[in-house]
């Protein structure tokens, strides 16, 4: 029978001073990996306490763990059948919490993998947080609060009358979960009552205190929060997890450490996406292996350990992976990480360190039905844009000189000149690797090579071809961005402009100049041009096909947000 719980009532906010005497949930339950027998689920509270999450007659407990003011838990729930579809429920200290009593929504799920069916995948990235009304749900043109209607929103709406069948496998977030620099109102009236925002950094959110309102805000919505503990999720961070423009540069790194209040900011920013969104990308077995989560739950308060950590992550980079993978059946996803772990030594930048891209080559090896490389930042982009970011980084470098090299930092700053393009080493030698894989140098080729990628605020699919006879497996770069940031019309137009033909020769010319070379390879879109709405993407993989299909958030007639197909085709 299938009951419905109102979790609509109020949520206690994080770090609510008044306690109440029983524990409350906070935040979550968020249900993050699934294999084919156990799953992870991942919450918040406002007190100490033992949480217990469970399925039927089997359960997991776990106690809380304490970070400055906040708790959390993350429970593994095991012995699960394989390919199976189950209802679970969350209590706190032997008080059921979820479902929340009274809800408009189906009872939370988990399927579990290995049931030999096709694996749906719902992809995405960019989303501001904010009501989903007038004039939030606006476009931007017709109200500059509008951010149009909200893609994830639409898609959780639709899939709470799906049957458990129809649920994707998981909800892969591509970067740009949360907007430091353009909190929610909650969050920035949450930051305006606890210090003077006319003074550095303003209304962009400065520590983890404020981190923790910004997550509550932009996850608390009932839809959202029910999705999220009901569809498995995947997430890599990207610059708004932070700030815009975060670590673009070697130059932008050395300015932004000598403001005084940035250690706050890139602490609260590393300890909350470590506790929000990295331990949920683990596998139980990464879990286990980790020393910092041990510590963590043995000690009072991990306050200073976080702290600790995340300064250290921020100052020394390397050594530190942020990539992680998950297998669905024999289709393999790797997330790699293309911001936290950069190496932005002027002249020898990379992506990530040796250690990760040898990490990286080692997880693209084996035999898998298809290929999935999730990254935030497109590594097609538009051929003009590509070629413009590739001289940019050589001009930056010092190609042309000392004058032309601070012009080209004002430049890349500006236009956002930071993607695998602007990074040539490491792109040359991504594509190597899609080219080795693809010809079936490490395993057998798979049906398909597909890159996920978002940022860029319009999405696309383009299709590679190498001049390689070798090559086997058809390679595409998906970009699905925003699900609820739509872009002003000047960017849109600039971007549109990458894609022709006017725009690639004049950035071949400039990498020319500069002395690129270019890989054998070239790509096009496979529609006529980018989209700029709100959307979300999908991608079915079953045995060798694969299919992507991409739906744009509107308004329909009764006014509620809904999802509309623009596009969709077969991958192989
Ligand atoms: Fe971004």
């Amino acid at each position: 029978m299938l009951l419905f719980w109102d979790i609509r009532a109020p949520l206690r906010s994080p770090g609510s001073e008044i306690r109440a005497a029983v524990p409350e949930l906070v935040l979550g339950p968020l249900l993050r990996h699934v294999g084919p027998t156990d799953a992870t689920v991942w919450l918040e509270t406002d007190s100490s306490c033992e949480v217990q999450a469970s399925v039927g007659n089997i359960s997991q407990r776990s106690p809380t763990f304490r970070v400055g003011d906040h708790h959390y838990a993350l429970v593994r729930i095991t012995d699960l059948e394989p390919g199976s579809c189950f209802e679970y429920e969350v209590t706190l200290d032997d008080k059921k919490v979820w479902p929340a009593a009274g809800s408009s929504f189906p009872p939370s799920l988990i399927r579990t993998l290995g049931g030999g069916e096709a694996v749906k995948l719902v992809f995405g990235s960019c989303r501001i947080s904010a009501p989903h009304e007038p004039p939030y749900s606006l476009s931007y043109e017709r109200d500059k609060r509008g951010l149009g209607v909200d893609a994830l929103y639409a898609m959780a709406m639709r899939l709470r009358n799906r049957t458990a069948e129809e649920l994707p496998h998981a909800l892969v977030l591509l970067g740009d979960q949360v907007y430091a620099h353009k909190p929610p109102q909650g969050a920035l009236e949450f930051i305006r009552s606890r210090r003077d925002t006319s003074k550095p950094p303003g209304e962009e959110v400065a520590d983890f205190e404020e981190y923790t309102r910004l997550y509550w805000d932009s996850w608390k919505d009932p839809a959202i929060r029910w999705l999220l503990s009901t569809v498995p999720s995947a997430m890599i961070f990207d610059d708004h997890e932070v700030s815009d423009d975060w670590n673009i540069s070697e130059s932008w790194l050395e300015e932004t450490r000598t403001h005084p209040w940035w250690n706050a900011e890139i602490i609260g920013a590393h300890t909350s996406y470590w506790v929000y969104q990295h331990l949920g990308n683990l596998s139980p077995e990464e879990i286990a292996a980790s020393k910092l989560f041990k510590k963590v739950r043995n000690s009072d308060d991990a306050w200073p350990l976080l702290r600790e950590f995340a300064y250290r992550v921020h100052r020394t980079p390397r050594g530190t992976r942020w990539s992680y993978h998950r297998d669905f059946g024999r289709v393999r996803l790797i997330m790699m990480d293309s911001r936290g772990g950069r190496v932005l030594d002027e002249g020898n930048r990379s992506m990530v360190d040796d250690e990760e891209w040898a990490w990286i080559e080692d997880k693209a090896t084996g035999h898998f039905d298809h290929l999935l490389l999730g990254t935030s930042l497109p590594v097609l982009l538009g051929p003009g844009m590509h070629l413009l970011q590739a001289w940019n980084e050589a001009v930056c470098a010092g190609v042309w000189g000392e004058g032309a090299k601070r012009w080209g930092e004002r430049l890349r700053r500006s236009q956002d000149l930071d993607h695998w393009a602007s990074f040539h080493g490491s792109f040359v030698a991504l594509i190597g690797l899609i080219q080795r894989v693809a010809a079936g140098e490490k395993g057998n080729p798979p049906a398909s090579i597909t890159i996920l990628s978002g940022d860029v605020h319009h999405g696309y699919l383009a299709e590679a071809r190498f001049r390689d006879d070798n090559v086997q497996s058809p390679v595409y770069q998906a970009v699905c961005s925003p699900l609820r940031n739509a872009l002003p019309g000047r960017k849109s137009r600039l971007q549109d402009v990458a894609w022709t033909r006017i725009g690639e020769l004049a950035g071949r010319l400039l990498s020319r100049l500069a002395g690129i070379e270019v890989p054998d390879i070239d790509w096009h879109l496979t529609h006529s041009e980018p989209w700029f709405e709100n959307y979300v993407a999908t991608l079915e993989l079953d045995g060798p096909h694969a299919k992507i299909t991409s739906k744009e958030a509107f308004q329909n007639n009764s006014g509620e947000p809904d999802l509309r197909r623009i596009y969709e085709r077969n991958l192989s």
